[in-house]
């Protein structure tokens, strides 16, 4: 496969790339770039974060669960890019030596391209933008502490030539093209490796239903540097534009499947903010900036974060083989276990939620707050009129072999009144809904008296009562 993209603000165009190395592989062995680290390989400590511009901006990504065509036509910038061409220090460097933020340094560089990015970006929830990184030696006292000292100080000019290149089309077609024709785009031979728009992946996936669809990788980057598996045909959606957007109109959200994890989260703020909350849980910042939407619905997981606050919010799934279209409720896609109604050639092409006032909220019970998958995942979206239940939409993951609706706990609430009496007459019905696993993250005596006390939580954070943990105060 042709690739071509800005490495650290040179032009790198690679004829035959093996698809399904990892851009740290091919950094730290074939470039000699070193300073990009290997922890753990599988997108949880973030050593090897490195920095990734395209059109939308710059992200902070995981090298070791990123494939070389994932860069074609961005630009990407490592450790060694982050100091200036004359060896000049960037301010989030500076700061880490000021405030002793490093000592064995291991995982310093992947938190300086973390900082750099949220310099860049003008962010300082620092707790968030750096939640990715593992430090085992320094303490994160001090690192947070540079992070800060660094705020304020101005991005370097080298920090803003990626975006500046990739916006000008003067420079980026003539220099990383290798096509002539004008207009991003034009720049590379069609590939049906690297579809650009649902059209393209449509007809070639339906002909090649036996094809590995590549979203952000953050499950197939494993399967390759955990599982140790070939991707025979692998298909890169990350030039599939049309499967980015998001349409909002009076009725519904319709939210295309290449949407990653950082978009729904700003999207969720202004419309569910719990939902918003939890994404802010998921995975990273980093994985957060990679894993889509699609992906995370089509590998089936009966942990994954999405579907269940989906499913409360009434989602209708929108499947495309070919030429033919067809949408479900996205509760009917999870037959059983590792079994989807998706047929061989079909693709999650969006997903859309009704538009309705907000009464959802989702609470994700994990080990750790950040950079967790949960043990438990219970979302709730109950209205009431004239003080009784009108409808009530509760979904779990982590309860069952697949997300699922509490449609007995729903008929037990439906039509009573919104009260505690009815939380607690409630309570035989959840035994009805899940018998839940014990397994490494929790018991099912555990899972299931958690949900119990969701509903619980939900009822009274209706009623103004503080519920959230991370609000008491000594
Ligand atoms: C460190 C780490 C932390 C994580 N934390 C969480 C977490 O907190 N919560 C959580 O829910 N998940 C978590 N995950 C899991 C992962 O991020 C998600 O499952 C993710 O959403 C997958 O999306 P992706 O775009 O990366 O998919 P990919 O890895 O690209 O693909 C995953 C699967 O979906 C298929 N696929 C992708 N797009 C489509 C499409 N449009 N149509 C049909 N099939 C498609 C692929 O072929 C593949 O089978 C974590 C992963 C990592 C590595
Ligand atoms: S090596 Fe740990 S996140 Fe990549
Ligand atoms: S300084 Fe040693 S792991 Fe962070």
């Amino acid at each position: 496969m042709n690739i071509t993209f800005l490495l650290n603000g040179e032009t790198v165009a690679l004829q035959d790339a093996a698809p399904t190395q990892t851009l740290l592989d091919w950094l730290r062995e074939t470039r000699g770039l070193t300073g990009t680290k290997e922890g753990c390989n599988e997108g949880d400590c973030g050593a090897c974060t490195v920095l990734v511009t395209d059109k939308n901006g710059t992200r902070a990504l995981n090298a070791c669960i990123l494939f070389l065509p994932q860069l074609h036509g961005r630009a990407l910038r490592t450790v060694e890019g982050i100091s200036g061409p004359d060896g000049a220090l960037h301010p989030v460097q500076s700061a880490m030596i000021e405030h002793h933020g490093s000592q064995c340094g291991f995982c310093t560089p992947g938190f300086i391209a973390s900082m750099a990015a949220a310099h860049l970006n003008c962010e300082t929830d620092h707790d968030r933008t750096l939640a990715g990184n593992l430090c085992r030696c320094t303490g994160y006292a001090p690192i947070i502490r540079a992070a800060k000292a660094a705020e304020k100080a101005p991005v370097p000019g080298w920090m803003m030539q990626d975006r500046q290149m990739l916006n000008d089309p003067d420079f980026f077609l003539p220099e990383i093209s290798s096509g002539g024709a004008k207009g991003r785009g034009a720049d590379s031979p069609p590939s049906p490796l690297r579809p650009k728009t649902t059209d393209e992946l449509a007809c070639y996936y339906a002909q090649n239903p036996d094809a590995a669809l590549i979203a952000g990788a953050t499950d197939i980057g494993l399967w390759v540097t955990k599982g140790l598996r070939d991707i025979a045909k692998p298909v890169f959606l990350a030039d599939c534009t049309d499967l980015q957007q998001i349409n909002i109109n009076k009725d519904h959200i319709r939210i295309g499947a290449g949407v990653t994890m950082s978009r729904m989260h700003d999207l969720m703020r202004d419309h569910h903010p719990s939902y918003a909350a939890m994404i802010r849980r998921y995975g990273s910042e980093q994985v957060r900036n990679a894993a889509t939407l699609g992906g995370n619905i089509a590998n089936g997981s009966p942990i994954g974060d999405n579907p269940p606050a989906l499913i409360a919010l009434g989602a209708t799934l929108h499947l495309r083989r070919g030429e033919t279209q067809r949408a479900i409720p996205l509760e009917a896609f999870f037959l059983e276990y590792g079994k989807q109604d998706r047929a061989p050639g079909e693709f999650v092409e969006a997903v859309s939620i009704p538009r309705a006032p907000d009464r959802l909220r989702c609470y994700k019970l994990s080990k750790r707050f950040d950079q967790d998958i949960s043990a438990v995942c219970g979302c709730f979206n109950i209205t009431v009129e004239g003080g009784k239940v009108a409808s009530a939409r509760i979904a779990f993951g982590g309860m069952a072999g697949t997300p699922k609706h509490a449609s007995h706990v729903e008929a037990a609430l439906i039509g009573q009144d919104w009260g505690e009496a009815t939380v607690r007459a409630a309570a035989p019905a959840w035994a009805q809904d899940f018998q839940p696993l014990s397994d490494m993250r929790a018991s099912g005596g555990y899972r299931l008296s958690a949900a119990r006390n969701m509903l619980m939580r939900y009822f009274l954070e209706d009623r103004g009562a503080g519920v959230c943990l991370h609000e008491v105060t000594a």
